[in-house]
């Protein structure tokens, strides 16, 4: 049974917190807000997806901690898990890793490549102590199964692929500052960005263009990736510019040699395969991609075998493309990597 100890009793955390109340391999020990209200559970956040953030866990259960820091200290804890706003995932994870606990650290792995390489580094400094990123769409229903039909070629090589999430602006907490968030490109995007290189790799350069409109961060992109002449078409858009009352939507449509494969998370059934005239809607697996990446993570822990589905290393790499987008936007050319 490993020993759990949450930070950022958000919705994120919250979500995080659903799971492990109903995982056998752990317990959650130790909980940590700044916030007395969440901290004390009189506020419980709310999710923004369905099946999110549903309050299944008894905060009464652990201890709290009215700072992260603290929390890191206690000595029954072994993984600590950071749900906190981006700019502080660096110090957290940093701390716990020379702490002697493993890391699970939100998506995008910090608010900066420059944070993010650091991140990185200490990451493989301390190598008894397992460190996994929550890039969650590498795990999702639907998406996993794409990744593997793109690896074993079943309906031949990709010639195109284009992925869409859009949403309206979540408005609040630290998503109210640019600075903090970084903008849907960094904090919305970056699910499409990682998702694309764990598919097709490091891009040759990007090409984006965007607009800021609520915060001072890019609020809505589109990206061309670049693979070379002989490489797929790649193309990915994020927004949170949507008007409020518009569905959270996340979409992928790829054409392969011989199907189109697409997703629509507002339809009836989200996984489609479309070939010679005929649509297959194809089953999804069980569960959110929260609980499968974080089940993923409890077992390398047990087996003690560093996460390879998704690591800090490529975590890093993917705030590193998203830098190069919003430099591309900056200096409206294409922008190597
Ligand atoms: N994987 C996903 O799909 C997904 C979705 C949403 C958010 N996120 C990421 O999760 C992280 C958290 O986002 P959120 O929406 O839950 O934010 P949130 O604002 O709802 O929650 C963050 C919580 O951290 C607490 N906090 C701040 N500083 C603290 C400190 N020093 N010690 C202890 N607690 C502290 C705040 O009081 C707040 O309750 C962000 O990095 C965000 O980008 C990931």
């Amino acid at each position: 049974m490993i020993q759990v100890g949450l930070i950022g009793l958000g919705m994120m955390g919250n979500t995080h917190l659903d799971v492990y109340a109903s995982h056998p391999g752990a317990r959650v020990v130790a909980i940590s807000d700044i916030d007395p209200e969440r901290l004390s559970g009189r506020t419980r956040a709310q999710g923004n997806i369905v099946g999110q953030a549903q309050g299944k866990f008894d905060l009464s259960q652990a201890r709290r901690y009215d700072e992260g820091m603290k929390l890191i200290r206690d000595r029954e804890v072994e993984l600590v898990d950071i749900c906190v706003p981006t700019p502080l995932h660096l110090k957290f994870a940093q701390a716990a890793l020379r702490a002697g606990k493993h890391v699970m650290v939100e998506k995008p792995l910090a608010r900066t490549r420059r944070a993010a390489d650091r991140l990185a580094r200490c990451a493989e400094e301390t190598p008894g102590r397992l460190a996994m990123p929550g890039m969650c769409m590498r795990f999702w229903p639907g998406w996993d199964w794409l990744k593997q039909a793109i690896v074993d070629q079943r309906y031949g090589r990709v010639r195109a692929a284009h992925f869409r999430r859009i949403a309206p602006y979540p408005g609040s907490g630290f998503y109210l500052s640019g600075e903090d968030c970084g903008g849907a490109i960094l904090d919305l995007h970056v699910h499409d960005t990682d998702f694309v290189q764990w598919c097709f790799g490091m891009p040759q350069a990007v090409t984006s263009h965007g607009y800021r409109v609520l915060t001072s961060e890019i609020d809505h992109v589109a990206t061309h990736y670049d693979y070379g002449t002989e490489g797929p078409l790649v193309t990915a858009e994020g927004s949170w510019a949507m008007a409020r009352g518009f569905p959270f939507t996340m979409q992928f449509t790829v054409n392969c040699e011989r199907a189109t494969l697409a997703f629509d998370s507002g339809a009836s059934s989200p996984l489609k395969v479309f070939r010679d005239g005929v649509s297959e809607a194809v089953p999804l697996g069980e569960g959110m991609g929260y609980a499968r990446e974080i089940d993923y993570f409890l077992n390398c822990i047990e087996r003690r075998e560093a996460p390879t589905t998704v690591t800090i290393a490529d975590a890093a790499r993917s705030v590193r493309i998203i830098e190069a987008e919003a430099a591309s936007i900056r200096k409206r050319r294409a922008v190597r990597l």
